[in-house]
Formats: C-alpha cells, sequence, structure tokens
C-alpha cells in the first residue's frame, strides 16, 4: 500500500522480479489516484486499487472493501510502503501480525501523526541529531506503532539539507525493507519444516 512516490515499492518490486525475494506482489492500494506508485505497479502488470474516502464515504465500509480486496488478491503480508492513512480494524484483525510498515526515522524518535515525508527530516536536521535511519515495524493500530522488526543506522552530515538526508535515509530503508523481507521469509520457511 503506497500514498505517493513509490520508491520503496519500486525496490520491492524488482527484488521480487529479480528472486531476490522469494515472493510477488499481488496488489498495489493507494488512497490516492494520482500517486506514481500505481504507475510504476500497472507498469509492472500488477493489479492496481484505489480505495479512498471519495470511493468509499462510510470507513468502515472502505475497511470492508480493504479486506476483501486483499483476500481477492490472495495476499499473505501487507506492505505500508510510504501509505499515510490508518488501517481499520477488520483488515488489522485478518491480517495481525502480517503487516509492515516502513519509517523513515529510528523509531520512537520521529514517528507517530505529523511525522510523515520530509517533516521527518526536517525534525531531525532541526534537532541537530547526527544520526538518523529507518525502521521496519509490525503494524499495531496507531501510526508508527507495533514491534520493531529491524533498523538500520546514517549519519548526518553537518552540510545536510532535508534533501540530501531524505536520499540517504531512502536509499538505506530499501536495502533494509529488502533484507527484512527475505529475513521473514526465511523464518516462514522454517516453520513449515518445523
Ligand atoms: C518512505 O521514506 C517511507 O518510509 C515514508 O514515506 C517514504 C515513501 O517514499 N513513510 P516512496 O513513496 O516509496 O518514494
Amino acid at each position: 500500500m503506497a500514498s505517493h512516490g513509490g520508491s520503496i515499492l519500486q525496490a520491492v518490486i524488482d527484488a521480487c522480479e529479480d528472486g531476490t525475494i522469494a515472493a510477488s506482489v499481488t496488489l498495489v492500494v493507494s488512497n490516492n489516484s494520482d500517486a506514481p506508485a500505481l504507475k510504476r505497479a500497472k507498469k509492472h502488470g500488477i493489479e492496481t486499487l484505489h480505495l479512498s474516502a471519495r470511493t468509499h464515504g462510510n470507513a468502515d465500509e472502505l475497511d470492508e472493501a480493504l479486506t476483501t480486496a486483499l483476500g481477492e488478491a490472495k495476499a499473505d503480508w501487507i506492505l505500508l510502503a510510504g501509505y499515510m492513512k490508518k488501517l481499520g480494524p477488520r483488515t488489522l484483525g485478518a491480517y495481525r501480525n502480517r503487516i509492515l510498515n516502513t519509517h523513515p526515522s529510528l523509531l520512537p524518535k520521529y514517528g507517530g501523526q505529523g511525522f510523515f515525508g520530509r517533516n521527518v527530516h526536517q525534525a531531525v536536521l532541526d534537532s541537530g541529531d547526527t544520526e538518523s535511519g529507518a525502521t521496519v515495524h509490525l503494524v499495531a493500530g496507531e501510526y508508527d506503532t507495533g514491534p520493531i522488526l529491524s533498523q538500520v543506522r546514517v549519519q548526518v552530515k553537518p552540510d545536510d539539507s532535508v534533501e540530501s538526508l531524505e536520499e540517504r535515509v531512502k536509499s538505506a530503508e530499501r536495502n533494509l525493507i529488502i533484507a527484512t523481507l527475505i529475513e521473514l521469509g526465511v523464518q516462514q520457511e522454517a516453520r513449515k519444516t518445523g
């Protein structure tokens, strides 16, 4: 699920296509009908869906439509790759412990409502922190909460702009999500074979 550019999504699609991750992206959902993430998915022949308050005025119906679409797509996991909306209780319940979020900071720092996109990197620069990073975690109900699965650290340079820091974090974040998905696949296989 993605709301904007989809560069993280692209990294996951590429890693699935070249066999780095033993999985496939079966459906890309966005709350934003103009999201470049949807165009990226279509380019790879991946099914896409726009679901938002515009398509479903009622939050419960929206939640149900999402769970249904994920079921039809036979999704095992949900990845929130720059997805800006909260998931509803049906989806959270149906995919318990199988929803991942990637966030461009060292959570719990700079997480929660209001910390999205460049706001996160601006806050890091304003704080004077000398390191930042990215986090992949399982999704609980609230923004950027739930058990942390993996983190990567990057240096904040004295002459960093929001853009340069964002690019360094995103580059590390792409590698982190791929490594985390590989590890989850390994764990899943190990459980299957007992
Ligand atoms: C990523 O840094 C993600 O962690 C954050 O938004 C960014 C998404 O970028 N929530 P993109 O749309 O994948 O390019």
